[in-house]
């Protein structure tokens, strides 16, 4: 029996790729990587073919639709599970390409459980990658996390409410799936005049990467899904470290050192 590997490619930029998975991407193992629909583009294996790498005679593409119906998705992880196992018994080791990472908000997730659900002996080794957030970060220039500070990742689609809430708690909130809420993001950082700690990235990492600071200015647009924001919350009240890593020095023990 072969070995399945979530193998993260980063987020778009070929040199974000790991050696790890590199060195995977060379081997022998059958690629297999996700569309939305038949004949459809992969953005993860556009990452591979923008790293020289020619796509292996033995490769698949399995579907993953877009969609909340989870019947529908019940049924295409079933039917991409199969496609794997037969792969996997033919003793040969199978590569699933993952664009950022694929512990984060991944098909690869699904497919796994599926997979193991179907064979609990079937080994699955996930290749840690560069999330989409990671990239987005240093583009935009602003940093997830300062010292003390807290992080939140969430899809957009919890809505406004949820998005107000978190900011009360967390320094920086980042925003995955915008797309179908920008506008109304927009109405919410405005009002609450956090526009200038905001910045929008889409595709990360790629040569079609944008990092928009004015936010505002991409009201109405129909942006790219794979896009996020990054809003970072400066009036947000802190609470104390109550046990922190940091050993607590006396100023005179900090003076005489
Ligand atoms: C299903 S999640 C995949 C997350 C991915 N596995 C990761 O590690 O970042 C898709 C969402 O991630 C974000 N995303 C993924 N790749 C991106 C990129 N290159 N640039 C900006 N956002 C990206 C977008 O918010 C998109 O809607």
């Amino acid at each position: 029996m072969g070995k399945l590997y979530g193998l993260s490619l980063g987020p778009g930029d070929p040199e974000l790729i790991t050696r790890r998975a590199w060195t995977l991407l060379q081997s022998p193992a059958y690629w297999m990587y996700p569309v939305k629909k038949k004949n459809g583009i992969s953005y993860a294996l556009n990452i591979a073919l923008a790293a020289g790498l020619r796509v292996p005679p033995e490769s698949t593409a399995l579907i993953f639709p877009m969609t909340h119906n989870r019947q529908i998705l019940v049924n295409y992880w079933l039917q991409a599970a199969h496609t794997v196992i037969k792969v996997l018994q033919q003793n040969q080791d199978v590569i699933f390409l993952v664009e950022g990472d694929a512990s984060t908000f991944s098909t690869f997730q699904h497919l796994a459980k599926t997979v193991v659900g179907l064979d609990d002996s079937i080994e699955i080794e996930t290749i840690a990658g560069v999330t989409s957030f990671n990239a987005a970060a240093a583009c935009a220039k602003m940093p997830l996390a300062d010292t003390d500070d807290t992080v939140a990742i969430i899809p957009a689609g919890y809505g406004i409410k949820m998005i107000e809430s978190l900011l009360d708690d967390f320094d920086t909130l980042v925003l995955l799936k915008v797309k179908p809420i920008l506008d109304d993001i927009i109405d919410f950082l405005t009002a609450k005049n956090l526009l200038d700690n905001s910045c929008f990235i889409e595709k990360a990492g790629s040569i079609e990467e944008r990092v928009i600071h004015d936010v505002a200015s991409l009201y109405g647009e129909k942006v790219n899904y794979l896009s996020l924001l990054m809003i970072q919350n400066p009036n947000r009240i802190r609470g104390e470290i109550i046990r922190g890593c940091r050993k607590i020095k006396s100023i005179t023990q900090e003076l005489g050192k």
